[in-house]
């Protein structure tokens, strides 16, 4: 399963390809505001300089709602990187769009899923990337990571290549959960993903092997 970063801070960024852990990065516009201006770069050097750091798929998202005004949106997008790929809504229009970008080669990642029937008519419309969101469905109450289940049996069943991005991950479990429900990607803020590496019994052993080595009077092993 592939990670990527929920983000358009270049920090985190940085961060997360330091570990060698990110595969990819996800935006959306409430995202990108809040990076408004970030180290002086508007939102497409951001994105741009994200794709640098990343090699590898960016999703940029389009804010026009009509055909003709995403797919503008949409080809000045592509235009930034060869990793941008246009994140569109799942909307009629949205589709109808992400229909005519896979006509021209270009990726698309279909966000706002909120039920399989809608995944199911973005892989007919030829969506490279389905973007289940898990946290919103838990807030309301109903099983997130069900949708992502759901989704995958679909695609399995009949053979779609498009693939399930489990987005709106709130905390390390849902990025656990994701990976045993079959999403081949999962995008997460950083704290979800750093919180990964974290377990209290790994800090007590750590710290119970450093003090017994240093008891030992043993050299140190390079010196
Ligand atoms: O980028 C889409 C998605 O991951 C948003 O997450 O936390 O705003 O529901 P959230």
């Amino acid at each position: 399963m592939k990670i990527f970063l929920d983000s358009a801070n270049l920090d985190d960024v940085r961060m997360l390809v330091a570990l060698g852990l990110c595969d990819g990065v996800t935006t959306n516009p409430t995202l990108v505001a809040k990076q408004k201006n970030s180290e002086g770069l508007d939102f497409r050097g951001t994105i741009r300089e994200i794709a640098r750091l990343v090699g590898g798929p960016v999703s940029a998202e389009v804010v026009a709602v009509d055909v003709p005004g995403m797919l503008a949106e949409a080809r000045v997008l592509a235009a930034i990187d060869h990793h941008v790929v246009v994140k569109l809504p799942l909307t009629r229009e949205g589709l109808q769009v992400c229909r005519e970008l896979r006509n021209e080669g270009i990726a698309t990642n279909v966000t706002l899923c909120f039920q399989a029937g809608q995944a199911l008519l973005a892989a007919k419309a030829g969506a490279t990337y389905i973007s289940p969101f898990v946290g919103r469905l838990d807030d309301l109450g109903c099983n997130g990571m069900q949708l992502v289940r759901d989704i995958r049996q679909i695609y399995d069943r009949y053979g779609f290549t498009t693939k399930i991005l489990a987005a709106s991950i709130r905390h390390p479990q849902h990025v656990v959960d994701a990976a045993m429900s079959g999403a081949d990607v999962v995008t997460a803020p950083l704290a979800p993903i750093l919180a990964l590496f974290n377990h209290p019994l790994t800090d007590k052993g750590l710290a119970t092997f450093l003090a017994d080595w240093k008891a030992s009077g043993l050299n140190h092993i390079t010196g």
